[in-house]
């Protein structure tokens, strides 16, 4: 790097851009500041280059440093910030330091005084106004190189953290590849038709460009820690990438000098690396690069094919209990010839490494020849499954022989028939497959990835449709489902699963998957849970649990086996045909036991066979764990049943109910603020209509997915089919309306068919803001979702997510223009409750408060909390009417009501020291566990709330704590933008004293519910 001189061009520039300005008597910071500017352009090193306030992430926030310096792979070098003379230069410095400015190296300046930082250290201040100074902050900072770090956890948790930059900063690399370098468009056109034919014919582009990141950045780490210099070079799909690299690298990208600038972090890596003797702490190090490199680097990634290695305990118990299964069904070893063992979904290679070891060493060669297989569809993984396998092979048999049956291949498009137009990548993968696809499977052993698809239509992120598989859990597990929303079976895993049944075809044999266990009890895997009877013959489960959400006592992180969110459980699936009967054994180990508990149990069982089992009877309606009052509970009267919607004389309480709206947009659709809301919804309209014009003005042939621009419109399924059918949107005043978010949060809501998702039939409960003062609507928890049943009552448009997912019986109904006002308790229920108490007198609002007030009853909800989970209410009729209907009358008022009753008295703790009180609430906090105290902001703290409040709860939360939790200032994680503010300009005090008003409900909440009569059937 050249040396900056007082002679250089431009620092000579700079001081007669000085003088010039002195001779000008002009005190101009600004122009001496662009001065400085230009010297920093000019004196870069070439083809290095400063860009204005780019982002730059510290744990999660983003700091604007005035400018970055980043070096011919974008990574950033250096950092300038600006200061103003007036300023105090330290004090500032002082400032940045505390908000995690980057010190790494970072020059701060006055235009008159620089001081230098390099790694958190004060190493120069440096008069501008003498050249010599001057240059020699320049040649410190444009020479430092940030050193390797030393240490190996460091070294993983900051590859970690840079990994996303590092991507990117090649990701630009190929970008300018695509539009100037001749040899790599051909050769990356080659590899693109590949992909396509073999992995994924709808396949983005940028996904194969991510290919060729992920090989770069951790090719040299594979090669170097497993010590196979010539894998690259000699594994089937790697050459193949390597072609397409070499092309990229033959201009302006110096592969060497580029994977040099990355020696920071894998300098410690491979060091540790060598280090490591023992092959299989090579593997968790690997495993751990594995999954550390995702969540850096791709989320998304991550998140849609399940981007999380098998822990250990798991691995071994599931390849042993299929060897107890294979013994003692099928009196055969892992190594008799008839058994055929693949798992799809490979990952690091775990499982099948396991399995070699079980293997009688003088089977193992024709075993791992000719009756082991495994599939990986992303090409890290792919490779580290090679890597690891093969290793293992040569470390039992003293042999190195390639795993011949490792393919890089979809596993769920395998099912498709037309098969013949696929490559499959290179020959030889190509082979892989085909030989694959002829052998007899009789074990499918995995980890398969679990997630529902994209959740956002703005991800853009759909998974890969399988029309065949699709085909397949269509007609069956879906077939036989009784649920109306059947999405959870487009979970991966599901597919998996069908998957995994279709390759054993007729043959006997063993499925074993650890996956999400949610197929267990939620309603909408009714059908998969009889098909898996009907499938296979013995099926074991084991419920390991760690769903969060069920369970919020409990962390993903401690106390889940894979680390995750959601629950998870290891099937055992067996089929043989000369049982005539299929038994079902399950067992849960402990809920709230430690992820290392579960581990310890399961190393202490070694397989299936050992496991204490219940047998499960599963009833009529496919479920596995009946909750123990169903036949009670099937016996009450149902407040309405999907055959009771449709039915002509309904006999259920009310006739018509309808979910809250789901508009998959709340952040355009809801606001606090009229204005706000206005100006939102205009603009969104606005730039949704330029995407009409945009569509309209197309050929129309490109997939609309691919069509639509992200960036200003957030779109969901049917915003993009009215799209495709060039409607437009047209802004309507009289369409915002007052809504319910969630429990004692009222907002206002853009109330439309086209910017709402899903309206459901709310709008024959509220057509008009009139009918908002006499309608009533009764919201319970839908069953299936995790939260714990609960009720609230509304007058006004009530919000899908309000109660979980929300059920909404209305009192009244109408025609969407307001008219035809009609009671929607059913005659056939008023009959029934007047007949039952012999009480003429009761009316239609009589049942409906009744239903409310016994919706609260706390042994109810205790006895059939199970039976909710699966079905809406059913009632029973209480030996007394009056007191429930009573009771709920309270209730409603309280619920409806809560902005006009009393607030309660509390204390107002006023900050000391005269700071004038202010209402204001960015984020309210409480002070203590018992949540008697909350601090509203700096200036006041409301203490002595009553502890007994904090038992009238919806869901997880008690109603103090959804304020606490919905009336807080929001703003945009990277712009820092205000997004959602609750204070209001009219009534600032409006949020205090609703945290009075709402103390005061759920006192008196929990003073009526405890007053319920006990006996309630
Ligand atoms: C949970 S991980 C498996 C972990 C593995 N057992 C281990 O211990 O490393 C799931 C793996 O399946 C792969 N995968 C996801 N969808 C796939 C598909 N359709 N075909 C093949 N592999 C797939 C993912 O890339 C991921 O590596």
């Amino acid at each position: 790097m050249a040396e900056v001189k007082p002679t250089h061009k431009a620092v000579r520039q700079y001081y007669e851009t000085l003088a010039r300005l002195a001779d000008q008597r002009a005190d101009n910071e600004g122009a001496s500041r662009a001065a400085l500017q230009r010297l920093l352009e000019d004196t870069a090193p070439a083809g290095w280059s400063w860009t204005m306030e780019l982002p730059f992430g510290v744990g999660g926030k983003h700091i604007y440093p005035d400018a970055t310096l980043l070096d011919n792979y974008y990574q950033p070098r250096g950092f300038w910030e600006a200061k103003d003379t007036k300023d105090d230069l330290d004090a500032e410095i002082e400032k940045k330091k505390d908000r995690g400015y980057p010190l790494v190296n970072t020059i701060f300046e006055d235009t008159r005084v620089a001081v230098l930082y390099q790694e958190k250290i004060e190493i120069g201040r440096y008069e501008l106004a003498t050249p010599a100074k001057l240059c020699a902050l320049l040649n410190d900072f444009y020479r430092f190189t940030q050193p390797p770090i030393a240490d190996f956890q460091k070294a993983v948790a900051e590859f970690k953290v840079r990994v996303a930059d590092l991507a990117l900063g090649l990701k630009k690399k190929i970008d300018e590849a695509h539009a100037g370098n001749a040899p790599f468009q051909a050769a990356f056109d080659k590899f693109f038709a590949l992909c396509q034919n073999s992995l994924n014919p709808n396949i983005a582009r940028a996904a194969v460009d991510e290919m060729l990141i992920q090989h770069l950045l951790t090719e040299r780490l594979l090669r170097k820690v497993f010590g196979a210099g010539d894998f690259m070079r000699r594994n089937v799909v790697a050459a193949e990438v390597e072609k397409v690299i070499a092309a990229l690298v033959s201009k302006s990208f110096d592969r060497h000098e580029y994977l040099k600038s990355l020696d920071r972090f894998y300098v410690a890596i491979e060091r540790a690396a060598e280090t490591i003797d023992d092959f299989s702490t090579k593997q968790k190090f690997l495993n751990t690069v594995y999954e550390q490199f995702f969540q850096g680097y791709a989320v998304k990634v991550a998140d849609t094919h399940g981007i999380v290695y098998t822990p250990g305990p798991i691995v071994d118990f599931m390849c042993n209990s299929v060897a107890a299964v294979l013994k003692d069904e099928f009196g055969v070893t892992l190594g008799d010839p008839s058994v055929h063992i693949i798992d799809p979904a490979a990952g690091t290679g775990s499982f099948v490494a396991k399995l070699l070891h079980l293997i009688p060493r003088r089977e193992l060669p024709r075993v791992y020849k000719d009756q082991l297989f495994a599939n990986e569809v992303m090409l890290l993984p792919y490779y580290v499954a090679a890597l690891n396998v093969e290793h293992t092979y040569w470390e039992l048999t003293g042999q190195y022989e390639p795993f011949e049956g490792l393919c890089f291949v979809d596993t769920l498009g395998l099912a498709d028939e037309d098969q013949s137009k696929f490559h499959f990548m290179t020959e030889a993968n190509a082979q892989r497959v085909h030989r694959q696809q002829l052998a007899p499977i009789t074990v499918v052993i995995g980890n398969p990835p679990y997630n529902v698809g994209q959740l956002n239509e703005n991800d853009n992120n759909k998974n890969r449709r399988y029309p065949e598989i699709e085909k397949k859990i269509r007609e069956t597990y879906a077939k036989d489902s009784t649920a109306t929303n059947k999405n959870a079976l487009s979970d991966a895993y599901v597919k998996f699963f069908k998957w995994a049944t279709w390759r054993l075809g007729d043959r006997d044999g063993v499925v074993c998957f650890i996956s999400n266990n949610n197929f267990v009890d939620e309603i909408a895997f009714d059908g998969m849970r009889k098909n898996l009877l009907l499938d296979f013959d013995r099926v074991y489960h084991i419920d390991l649990h760690g769903n969060v959400r069920k369970n919020p006592k409990i962390s993903g992180t401690s106390h889940n086996v894979m680390g995750i969110q959601v629950g998870v459980g290891i099937t055992v699936a067996v089929r043989k045909r000369t049982y005539k009967t299929a038994t079902l054994f399950y067992h849960r180990v402990p809920e709230f036991w430690y992820k290392e508990e579960k581990w310890g149990w399961l190393n202490e069982k070694k397989d299936v066979a050992s496991v204490e089992w219940k047998e499960l009877k599963p009833d009529a309606r496919q479920s596995w764990l009946v909750p123990a009052h169903a036949d009670k509970f099937e016996g009450f009267i149902p407040l309405g049943t999907k055959e009771s919607k449709k039915a002509e004389k309904p006999e259920a309480i009310f006739a018509l109910f309808s979910n809250g709206v789901k508009t998959n947009r709340d952040d355009v659709v809801y606001d606090f603020d009229r204005h706000k809301l206005i100006d939102r919804v205009k603009r969104f309209i606005e730039d949704y209509n330029a995407e009409v014009d945009r569509w309209r003005r197309s050929d129309k042939k490109t997939p609309i997915d691919d069509f639509v621009s992200y960036e200003n419109v957030k779109w969901s399924e049917s915003l993009k089919a009215n799209l495709e059918r060039g409607r437009y949107g047209e802004f309507d005043e009289a369409k915002i309306r007052f809504s319910l978010y969630r429990p004692f949060v009222k907002t206002l809501l853009y109330f439309d068919p086209m910017l709402n998702e899903r309206r459901y039939q709310t709008e024959l409960l509220f057509p008009l803001t009139e009918k908002e003062i006499e309608n009533r609507v009764i919201c319970v928890k839908s069953p299936g979702s995790t939260q714990p049943f609960h009720a609230s009552l509304v007058g006004i448009i009530p919000d899908l997510h309000l109660n979980g997912d929300t059920q909404c019986f209305p009192f009244y109904v109408y025609d969407e223009d307001g008219a035809n006002r009609r009671e929607n308790i059913t005659d056939w229920a008023l009959a029934a409750f007047r007949e039952k108490y012999a009480d003429k007198k009761i009316t239609k609002w009589d049942i409906f408060h009744y239903c409310y007030g016994l919706l609260h009853h706390p042994g109810y909800r205790a006895t059939f909390g199970p039976n909710l989970k699966r079905d809406l209410p059913r009632l029973p009729f209480a030996p007394e009417f009056w007191p429930f209907a009573r009771a709920g009358k309270e209730l409603a008022a309280l619920h409806v009501d809560y902005e006009t009753v009393e607030p309660l008295e509390l204390e107002w703790r006023e900050a000391p020291g005269g700071k004038p009180l202010s209402y204001r609430v960015e984020k309210m906090k409480w002070l203590d566990d018992a949540k008697t105290q909350l601090r509203v902001n700096e200036t006041l703290t409301l203490a002595g709330i009553p502890k007994v409040a904090h038992e009238y709860k919806l869901g997880n939360r008690s109603a103090l704590d959804w304020l606490v939790d919905q009336y807080q200032v929001k703003k945009d994680k990277v712009t820092g933008e205000i997004t959602s503010d609750p204070n209001r300009a009219d009534e600032p005090e409006y949020v205090v004293n609703l945290v009075g008003r709402v103390a005061r409900v759920s006192v008196e909440t929990v003073r009526v519910v405890n007053a319920l009569p006990k006996k309630a059937w």
